[in-house]
């Protein structure tokens, strides 16, 4: 028995042009300079960061996709009677169709929330899954903070909620930031529901930086696409040609560093930010951090947030993990 293909449209968006403007002007006179990497996925970042999901120094998509691939009916069996499963920055809406697929699909029908700030990431995702009888999905166009109390205010049924957070995402958040954001996960879920956890793990320095600063220059083009995004959006003046991409791994915070640096003395104006400024040669704006992991470190920071593990799988060459976690 299963209930047809079907969308809701839950609540929409606040990611507005003011949001953006604010925190421009506030991370801009930070010292040093930085900007959100929430804000390098506009239709063009996005397009960009999908295809560096292609590039063969960019091994995390590759490696999550197998593992997804080789376990989604463990998944399903360590998590019986599942009936939600929520994702958090759904992308293209693939590696959950992988899931679903490979899983037990006698355990359907199943409500799929899919949260994210992003418009086209919804449209995306809703469209990768529509073909999957027995899902029905709802979209919450919102930060993954506002999607997970909107989850946990619904109707509670019989079964159990699982959390996915994939691609390594977590590794935007400086740690504190990602303790909380485990813990906000752990509140909007009862005990024996689940979260399954993608992260990856510290490897080579050669090999990280080939990840964050490939020689096709994607990652460089994604990179500065932001400055593309402040002139158009926020009447900014930089000149792109300026600016390079630089990726460095900084071992004592365990993160990639990515950075746009001035190649000269440069004068700043963003008129809708209320901003106007130098940069000096060899200034660098910090655009994102990408933390890596040790197994225990994530496996530490999921139990200190009242989950505990299940199941840890690793990718061959064990440069990724993904984490199956029980609320308790
Ligand atoms: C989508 C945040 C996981 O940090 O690896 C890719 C984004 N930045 N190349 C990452 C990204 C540079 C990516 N995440």
């Amino acid at each position: 028995m299963t209930t047809p293909t079907s969308s809701v449209q839950a609540t929409s968006a606040a990611n507005t042009i003011a949001q953006f403007a604010s925190d421009v002007r506030y991370y801009m006179m930070l010292e040093p300079r930085q900007l959100p990497s929430r804000y390098l996925y506009d239709p063009l970042g996005s397009a960009l960061f999908d295809a560096i999901c292609w590039l063969p120094w960019y091994e995390i998509t590759r490696a999550e996709r197998r593992l997804l691939g080789a376990h989604a009916a463990d998944v399903f069996r360590c998590v019986p009677s599942l009936s939600t499963i929520v994702e958090l920055g759904p992308g293209s809406g693939q590696k959950l169709r992988m899931l679903i697929e490979g899983g037990d699909s006698h355990r359907l029908p199943v409500d799929v929330h899919l949260v994210d700030v992003s418009h086209d990431a919804l449209t995306r995702s809703t469209q990768t899954l529509a073909s999957l009888a027995g899902v029905r999905t709802i979209t919450h166009e919102q930060t993954y903070e506002a999607g997970l109390e909107a989850v946990a205010a619904r109707a509670p049924d019989q079964g159990r909620t699982l959390v996915v957070f994939l691609g390594s995402n977590i590794g935007n958040f400086d740690p504190p930031d990602a303790h909380a954001f485990c813990r906000a996960i752990r509140a909007a879920l009862a005990p024996g529901d689940a979260l399954l956890l993608g992260a990856d793990l510290i490897k080579p320095e050669r090999q990280l930086l080939l990840a964050y600063d490939d020689p096709l220059g994607v990652t460089a083009a994604f990179n500065r696409n932001l400055l593309m995004r402040i002139n158009r959006e926020l009447a900014g003046n930089f000149v792109i040609e300026h600016f390079a991409h630089r990726a460095i791994w900084n071992p004592s915070a365990a993160r990639v560093e990515m950075r746009l640096v001035a190649d000269s003395r440069q004068h700043v104006s963003i008129a809708r930010a209320q901003i106007e400024f130098d940069m000096s040669a060899d200034e660098p704006i910090w655009t994102e951090s990408s933390y890596k992991y040790e197994a225990g470190d994530v496996e530490r920071m999921l139990n200190a947030a009242s989950f505990r593990l299940n199941t840890h799988w690793t990718d061959e060459t064990a440069q990724f993990a993904l984490f199956l976690v029980d609320a308790v």
